[in-house]
């Protein structure tokens, strides 16, 4: 280490100063979207506990509360699901865009690209013209299920679906995927997860959206930073993971020893733990009720045995921690049994999780200040530049 650089490190102590890695519980903006206790396991949309609105409301009903703030009146409902319904389709340069990615590449990737693309066709940034957000808002809630699809499709070397105006949001989703019309159970239960996934105030990719929008970008590149973000494995990229992982250890009575291993190895183990909550997250209840209901109609998945074992399992071993399955811990099971692919488990998350982004998007208007924070240097202070002749090795030139 270099004379400087001590000199640096000695004289500060970071967390002393301020440093909170992760920023963990550093409050950095104020929000009236998402309330959520940890402690208690409650997690309120608006004020509206989650169980109410994933029994009870639709996922458009639900975006336009997060996103306006209150419940829509049967008109406003009409109006927004009709708007939505209007915008599914995606452009031929889009679709035609999307030809030309690799068909190996992750379609998190593609969508993200196809987010930030949507920029370059509405250009106009006029971010504080009412009917510009309303615009974009019906826009990305409308055509991004539609460009999930498409690329699946396209990378199976096949034509887009094009979106079908006599089916809802959900069940037009799941026939654009699976070309074949869901069943109304199907199509229901793809709708509560999109309810549970909608928001949760400022988780990382959240937060990302919030520093995009505080720039004053377009909405279109808030949402496509915010994909990017959420793809990461410790955030909605998990869900992935939990299939992967039951799938190797294959057996319920094998989930001890395979948490043995995890943990004498300092592993993650995926769909486990929060930040926030301490118990189990109230979406996984409700996942993992969703899953049965499916079950019960189309027959189990052998994994459910296996996740139910690692979970009694691992709350023996991991409780005392706060650790408990998270909201990607059932989500796959669902997805599975549905017939989606597991690496669209994520864009399909991002299909739902849109909804808070642009609700924070607009709240972060609403009271915008650029996010610029500040970071303790522990580089060193100052050197002296030498022509390439002169230096010997890096540590010491
Ligand atoms: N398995 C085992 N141990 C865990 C887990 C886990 N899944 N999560 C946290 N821990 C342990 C850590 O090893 C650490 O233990 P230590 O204090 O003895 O070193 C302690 O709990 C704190 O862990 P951090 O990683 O510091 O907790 P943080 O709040 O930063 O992370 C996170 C939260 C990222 C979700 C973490 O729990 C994790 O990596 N989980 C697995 C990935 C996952 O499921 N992500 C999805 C989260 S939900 C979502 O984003 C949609």
């Amino acid at each position: 280490m270099l004379a400087e650089q001590k000199t640096i490190d000695q004289h500060l102590d970071p967390i002393t100063i301020g440093l909170r890695p992760g920023l963990e519980g550093v409050p950095v903006t104020q929000s009236a979207i998402c309330d959520i206790d940890g402690i208690k396991g409650e997690l309120k949309y608006r004020g509206y506990p989650i169980a109410d609105l994933a029994a009870q409301s639709s996922f458009l009903e639900t975006t336009y509360l997060l996103i306006w703030g209150n419940l829509p009146s049967p008109q406003q409902l009409r109006d927004f699901e009709r708007e939505v319904q209007m915008h599914r389709r995606v452009s031929f340069r889009v679709r035609d865009m999307m030809k030309c990615f690799p068909a190996s590449g992750h379609p998190m990737d593609a969508l993200q690209s196809c987010a930030a693309s949507l920029g370059l066709f509405y250009s106009r940034r006029a971010i504080d013209n009412p009917q510009y957000v309303y615009d974009a808002v019906v826009r990305l809630i409308a055509k991004i299920p539609t460009m999930v699809a498409a690329f699946q499709l396209i990378r199976k070397g096949q034509d887009p679906i094009q979106p079908r105006d006599d089916l809802a949001y959900s069940a037009n989703f799941l026939y654009m995927l699976t070309e074949r019309e869901p069943d109304p159970l199907s199509a229901r239960i793809f709708d509560r997860c999109l309810i549970l996934h909608a928001e949760h105030s400022l988780n990382a990719s959240t937060f990302s959206a919030r520093v995009t929008a505080s720039t004053l970008t377009d909405p279109y590149a808030v949402v496509a930073s915010a994909v990017g973000t959420l793809a990461g494995p410790l955030h909605g990229g998990a869900n992935e993971d939990v299939i992967k992982m039951l799938e190797d250890i294959r057996l319920p009575e094998n989930s001890s020893s395979y948490l043995d291993k995890a943990i004498a190895h300092k592993q993650k183990i995926m769909g486990f733990g929060h930040r926030e909550y301490k118990v189990k997250d109230p979406r996984a209840s409700i996942l993992q009720g969703l899953a049965e209901e499916l079950f019960a109609r189309f027959g189990k998945d052998e994994m459910y045995d296996v996740a139910r074992a690692l979970e009694k399992e691992a709350s023996n071993r991991l409780g005392a921690k706060g650790i408990y399955p998270n909201v990607d811990f059932y989500s796959g099971l669902v997805y599975r049994k549905l017939g989606i692919p597991r690496d669209l488990f994520t864009p399909v998350f991002a299909i739902s999780r849109v909804a808070g982004w642009l609700a924070h998007w607009r709240e972060q208007l609403g009271a915008n200040r650029i996010f610029r924070p500040s970071q303790i240097y522990t580089g060193v202070k100052t050197r002296k530049w030498k022509p390439a002749e002169e230096r010997s090795t890096p540590e010491n030139s």
